[in-house]
C-alpha cells in the first residue's frame, strides 16, 4: 500500500530523498468512494505560488478564493508595457510611455531549460523563446580597473583562456606537475591546452582570430584584419575580466535559456485565465488570519471596508516579511521563522530607444554586458530583432546599488543610468533614448522585497513550521524552496502544499 501511494507520490519513498516527489495533480475523481469532498481554500496571494495553488486544486475542484493585495494578479512577475502604472513606497508615481510591442520584465526574465516553469508554460499553452543569457558579443567593462574601453566578451574569454593555457602549460613543461599526473596525463594536457587557449604548437599566447577582427573576412582578396593590439597577461588579469566567465557554468544560467514570447507575464495571465476572474479578488489587503479548530477565518479590507472570508484551509502565499506583519494566531515559532527571512533588493530600469543601434552599430542581439558600475548589468532585448525601436535594461543591479537608485526620483535614476551606460556605448545612450520606467522590488508596497534570504537554508530548523500546516494554515512560496528567486520554486513549493492538503482532505 506504502509502495504504491510512494509511486503515486502520496508518500515518501526512500530513493526520493533530496529529490522533488513526483507531482500527481489533484483529480475529482481521488474522492469516489472515499466520502470525502472538495474543500474550501482561501489563499493568500496572487503571485506565482498562489496562482499555482489554485489551479492545482481547482483541478479536483476544490473551491479556492485568492485574495490578492495589489491591483493585478502574478506578484513579482510583473511585465511593464506602455500605460501601466506603479506607486513605490517613497510616493513616486511612474506611468511606462513604451511604444507597442515594448516590454520590460521588471522581476522574472529568464528560464532555464531544466526548471519546472518550462512545464507550465507546456500545459499551459504559453508560447516560449530563446533568452540570450550570455553573447560573446556583448561587452565587459570594468571602470575601477583602470579600463577607458569595453571588451567584447570574445575577446576577453580569446585572451584569459590564452594565457592561463600559456602558463599551464609553462609550469607543466617545468616539472610542476610531476607529482600530480603521469607523463602521458601531462601530453594529454597539453594537447587540451593548445586546443583551449589556442597556444599553437610553441604552447604561447600571441592573439587569436576568437578575438574577433576590426575588418571582418569576406571576399576574396579581404581576409579581414585580427583585432589588435593583443595585450600582455599582465594586463589582461589586472582588468579583471576573468571574473565575470563563471556566471554562465551555473546550473541555473547556463544556455540555453527561455522567455515566454510577449513578456514574462504571459505566465501568470494564463494561470489566471485558468482560475477563473471570478475566484480572484484583486485590491483584497489581508489584516489577520485567525486558525481555529474546523476553519480559518481571513480579514481583509477593500476600498476601505472590511471583510471577513471563512474557508477550511488557508493557504498563505505572500512573501514572508509580508506576513511578519499582518496579524494571526499561528504562533511564536511561525512569527520567528517569518522575521528569520531576510529580504532584499533588486531593481531594474527599461530604456526604450528610437533605434536599435546597439544591434546595428555593435551587433549585439541580445545577451548581457557585465560591468563595475553601480548599474551591474545591462540586458539587450532577446526579442523585436530589426524591429523599429527597442528596449534595453539599462541597469539590473541589488542590494545596496539598488536601493542608492531607489533614493533618487525615477528622472534621477534614467540620468544616472545613462551617464553610467554611455561610458561604454558613447553619446547614442543618450541621444536616441526616447523614454524610461524603473521598478525596484523593496519598496513596492504590498512586496517590499526582490527575493529572500534564510540563513542555513529552507530545511533549516528555525523555518519548520512554515514547512507544515500550522494548524489550517499552509505556506508557499519561492522563499521556501532551493530556487530562491525563481518561479520554479514558488510552483514546487505550491505543488508540494497542494500534495499536503490534498492527502490531509482525503484521510
Ligand atoms: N533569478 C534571478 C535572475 O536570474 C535572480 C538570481 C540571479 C538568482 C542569480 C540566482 C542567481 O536574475
Amino acid at each position: 500500500m506504502l509502495a504504491t501511494m510512494g509511486a503515486l507520490g502520496l508518500a515518501p519513498t526512500a530513493e526520493a530523498a533530496g529529490r522533488e516527489p513526483v507531482f500527481r495533480a489533484p483529480r475529482a475523481g481521488d474522492f469516489t468512494l472515499r466520502g470525502k469532498g472538495a474543500a474550501k481554500v482561501v489563499i493568500v496571494g496572487g503571485g506565482i505560488a498562489g496562482l499555482t495553488t489554485a489551479y492545482e486544486l481547482g483541478k479536483a475542484g476544490y473551491d479556492c478564493t485568492i485574495l490578492e493585495a495589489r491591483d493585478r494578479t502574478g506578484g513579482r512577475n510583473f511585465t511593464v508595457r506602455g500605460g501601466d502604472t506603479n506607486l513605490d513606497l517613497y510616493g513616486n508615481r511612474q506611468t511606462a510611455r513604451f511604444s507597442d510591442g515594448q516590454y520590460m520584465n521588471a522581476g522574472p526574465g529568464r528560464i532555464p531549460q531544466w526548471m519546472v516553469t518550462m512545464d507550465y508554460c507546456r500545459e499551459l499553452g504559453v508560447p516560449v523563446e530563446v533568452f540570450t543569457n550570455s553573447n560573446a558579443n556583448a561587452y565587459l567593462f570594468n571602470e575601477k580597473a583602470g579600463m577607458t574601453a569595453p571588451v567584447r566578451y570574445r575577446t576577453a574569454k580569446a585572451d584569459v583562456y590564452g594565457y592561463v593555457s600559456e602558463l599551464l602549460a609553462k609550469a607543466t613543461g617545468k616539472g610542476a606537475l610531476d607529482s600530480e599526473i603521469t607523463a602521458e596525463d601531462q601530453e594529454r594536457l597539453l594537447e587540451f591546452l593548445k586546443s583551449f587557449g589556442d597556444i599553437g604548437s610553441k604552447l604561447t599566447y600571441t592573439g587569436s582570430e576568437r578575438r574577433g577582427y576590426s575588418v571582418d573576412p569576406a571576399a576574396a582578396g579581404t581576409p579581414g584584419i585580427e583585432l589588435g593590439p593583443v595585450p600582455s597577461a599582465s594586463e589582461v588579469f589586472a582588468s579583471g575580466v576573468g571574473r565575470y566567465f563563471s556566471f554562465e557554468f551555473g546550473y541555473d544560467q547556463a544556455m540555453l535559456m527561455f522567455q515566454p514570447v510577449g513578456g514574462m507575464d504571459r505566465i501568470p495571465a494564463a494561470l489566471t485565465r485558468e482560475v477563473g476572474k471570478r475566484r480572484i479578488r484583486t485590491g483584497a489587503v489581508v489584516q489577520k488570519i485567525t486558525d481555529k479548530a474546523h476553519g480559518v477565518t481571513v480579514t481583509y479590507t477593500e476600498q476601505g471596508r472590511t471583510h471577513t472570508l471563512d474557508a477550511d484551509y488557508c493557504v498563505a502565499a505572500l512573501p514572508p516579511n509580508i506576513l511578519a506583519k499582518t496579524s494571526h494566531n499561528l504562533g511564536p515559532a511561525v512569527q520567528s521563522a517569518l522575521e528569520a527571512c531576510t529580504p532584499s533588493s533588486a531593481g531594474k530600469i527599461g530604456l526604450e530607444y528610437r533605434n536599435r543601434w546597439w544591434e546595428s552599430d555593435h551587433r549585439i542581439y541580445g545577451g548581457i554586458t557585465e560591468t563595475d558600475l553601480d548599474l551591474a548589468h545591462i540586458w539587450y532585448p532577446s526579442y523585436g530583432h530589426h524591429g523599429k525601436r527597442g528596449l534595453i535594461v539599462g541597469y539590473y543591479n541589488t542590494g545596496s546599488q539598488a536601493d542608492n537608485y531607489a533614493k533618487l526620483t525615477p528622472r534621477e535614476r534614467e540620468e544616472r543610468a545613462v551617464a553610467q551606460g554611455v561610458k561604454i556605448h558613447g553619446e547614442k545612450y543618450r541621444s536616441e533614448l526616447a523614454t524610461s520606467f524603473s521598478h525596484h522590488w523593496r519598496q513596492t508596497p504590498h512586496l517590499e522585497a526582490s527575493w529572500h534570504s534564510l540563513s542555513g537554508g529552507p530545511d533549516a530548523p528555525v523555518f519548520a513550521p512554515l514547512n507544515k500546516a500550522a494548524g489550517r494554515v499552509y505556506f508557499a512560496g519561492d522563499y521556501l524552496s532551493y530556487a530562491d528567486a525563481w518561479q520554479h520554486g514558488a510552483f514546487t513549493s505550491a505543488r508540494k502544499t497542494v500534495a499536503a492538503l490534498h492527502e490531509r482532505v482525503l484521510a
